[in-house]
C-alpha cells in the first residue's frame, strides 16, 4: 500500500456503509481514470494567495451551499450564486482596500457528516441523507440506501458546475463595471439606507477608476476557486493524482479541501489522508478545539511551515467567540508556524425555532465576525478571511438581516437540505458590515 492509502488502516469516521463492495470498486475504478477537475498549478497558485491572507495581504471569501444538490444543478443557480460572490467580493475589496480571493463552496460539496445515522418520521427510522454524492433525500428506504454509482454522479455534476464557473468568471459576466451595477440595484432598496454612505464612496471610487483610464478590459475577469469538504475519501482519493511538474500527488477534486469539525481527529483517517497531498487544506476548529489539537494539526498537516497550506477555519458561536478563540491563536502563534485564520460564522450558531426550522439568527452570524475581528486585533494577528453558507436566491431560511426574515417566513421558501443558508440578500448585507469591520483596522 502507498501512502496515500495508509488511511484504510486507520479510523475513518462519517462514512457510508455501502452495501454492495463489487459496485464500489467499479465507481472508484472509473473515478480513478477520468480527468482531473482541477489542476496542480491553480492550487498551487491558491496556496499562494492564501499564504497572503494570511499575512494580511489578501482576504478569502468562501461561500456557498452547506449541501449542493444534483437537482439545484442548473445555470441559473450556478450564476446566481457567483454572482452574490462578486457582489459581495467587490464590497469586501473596498473595505479592505486588498484583493478578495474568490472560491465557491461548490463543485463538489455534496457530502455531508451527521450527528445521527438514522433520520426519524412518524415513527418510521431510516438510514440518514449523507449527500447526494452517497443516498437521495427521500424518506424511503430504497432512496437512502448508499449508492456507489452516486460517486461518478458527483463528478461528473461537479465538472459540469466547473465549466459554468469557468466561463461565466471569464466570460465577460466578472466585469467590475457590471458587478457594480447589480450592487446599485441592491442598494435601491430603502431596507439598505444604512449603507448607502458606505456604497456611495464605492461609486465614487469606481467612477474616478473609470475617470483616470484603468484598465477595465483586464478586470473582466476573475479568478475563482472550488472547494469542499474533504469528507467521503472513497472519492477523493481515486480524484488524487500525481502531479507531472512535481512529482506529487494532489487531490483534483477541488482547489481546496477542508477537514471538518467531526473528522479532524490526529490519528484519524482524514488527517492521514490529507498530510499526503499538496493542496491547501482546511481545518475546521469548534469552541471544543485545544491547543494541543491545533499544534497537533499543524505537525501533522504542516510540519514544515509552509505559508498557505493550512487555514484554520473557527466555528466557534456567537456567545463563545470571544472567550475560545484567543488561547488557540495565542497557542498557534506561539508555535510560529504559519496558519490561515478564517472566520465561519456559521455552525456554530444553530438552533431550532419555535416552529420547527432549523436556523440561524443574521444578527448572530454577524456577532460572530466581530468577536472574530476583535479577538485578532487585540492579539495582533491577522483575521484572514469569511466562510459562509449562502445562495444566490431569495430562500427564507436564516432569522433577520433589514429587509426581514420572521419566524412566519421560514415556512415561506425554506428549500435547504440540511444547514440554512443567507439569501441574496443577507449576503450582500452581510458584506457592506464585514467591510466597515474590515475598514476599521
Ligand atoms: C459544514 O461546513 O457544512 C459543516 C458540516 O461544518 P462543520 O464541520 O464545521 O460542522
Ligand atoms: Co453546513
Amino acid at each position: 500500500m502507498t501512502g496515500l492509502d495508509h488511511w484504510r488502516t486507520l479510523e475513518a469516521k462519517q462514512q457510508p456503509q455501502w452495501p454492495d463492495a463489487a459496485l464500489l470498486e467499479q465507481s472508484t475504478r472509473q473515478l480513478a481514470d477520468v480527468p482531473p477537475l482541477v489542476f496542480a498549478g491553480e492550487a498551487d497558485r491558491l496556496r499562494d494567495h492564501l499564504a497572503a491572507a494570511g499575512r494580511g495581504e489578501a482576504f478569502l471569501l468562501q461561500g456557498g451551499d452547506c449541501a449542493e444538490t444534483f437537482a439545484e444543478l442548473t445555470a441559473d443557480s450556478t450564476r446566481d450564486k457567483i454572482k452574490t460572490i462578486l457582489q459581495m467580493a467587490v464590497v469586501l475589496t473596498y473595505g479592505a482596500s486588498m484583493p478578495v480571493i474568490k472560491m465557491g463552496r461548490m463543485a463538489g460539496q455534496y457530502a455531508k457528516p451527521r450527528s445521527k445515522d438514522t433520520e426519524t418520521r412518524d415513527g418510521v427510522t431510516l438510514p440518514a441523507y449523507r449527500g447526494d454524492i452517497i443516498n437521495d433525500y427521500a424518506f424511503t428506504e430504497a432512496s437512502r440506501i448508499p449508492d456507489p454509482r452516486r460517486l461518478l454522479d458527483a463528478y461528473h455534476n461537479s465538472a459540469t458546475t466547473l465549466n459554468l464557473i469557468r466561463a461565466f468568471t471569464s466570460g465577460g459576466f466578472a466585469d467590475l463595471r457590471l458587478v457594480h451595477e447589480w450592487n446599485r440595484g441592491f442598494m435601491a432598496n430603502p431596507a439598505y439606507a444604512q449603507y448607502d454612505a458606505f456604497a456611495a464612496e464605492i461609486d465614487r471610487a469606481i467612477r474616478f477608476m473609470m475617470a483616470a483610464g484603468a484598465d477595465f478590459e483586464a478586470l473582466r475577469t476573475v479568478e475563482f476557486f472550488s472547494s469542499h469538504e474533504g469528507l467521503l475519501l472513497d472519492y477523493e482519493r481515486p480524484l488524487t493524482r500525481i502531479d507531472s511538474r512535481t512529482g506529487m500527488p494532489y487531490d483534483c477534486s477541488a482547489h481546496f479541501l477542508w477537514i471538518g469539525e467531526r473528522t479532524r481527529e490526529l490519528d484519524g483517517a482524514h488527517v492521514d489522508f490529507f498530510s499526503r497531498v499538496h493542496n491547501p487544506i482546511g481545518v475546521k476548529l469548534g469552541p471544543d478545539a485545544t491547543v494541543d489539537q491545533a499544534r497537533g494539526l499543524i505537525d501533522r498537516l504542516n510540519p514544515d511551515g509552509e505559508p498557505g497550506r493550512l487555514t484554520f477555519i473557527s466555528r466557534m458561536g456567537a456567545q463563545k467567540i470571544r472567550d475560545r478563540l484567543p488561547a488557540l491563536v495565542e497557542g498557534v502563534q506561539e508555535d510560529g508556524r504559519p496558519v490561515t485564520w478564517v472566520c465561519d460564522p456559521m455552525h456554530g450558531n444553530g438552533f431550532t425555532s419555535e416552529n420547527g426550522y432549523k436556523t440561524r439568527r443574521f444578527a448572530d452570524v454577524i456577532e460572530e465576525v466581530r468577536g472574530f475581528f476583535d479577538v485578532h486585533r487585540s492579539l495582533g494577528t491577522v483575521p484572514g478571511g469569511l466562510h459562509v453558507e449562502l445562495t444566490g436566491s431569495d430562500v427564507t431560511e436564516v432569522l433577520g438581516g433589514s429587509e426581514e426574515v420572521d419566524l412566519q417566513a421560514l415556512t415561506q421558501r425554506y428549500e435547504t437540505r440540511v444547514d440554512p443558508r443567507l439569501n441574496h440578500q443577507q449576503s450582500l448585507e452581510m458584506a457592506f458590515l464585514v467591510a466597515e469591520m474590515l475598514r476599521g483596522s
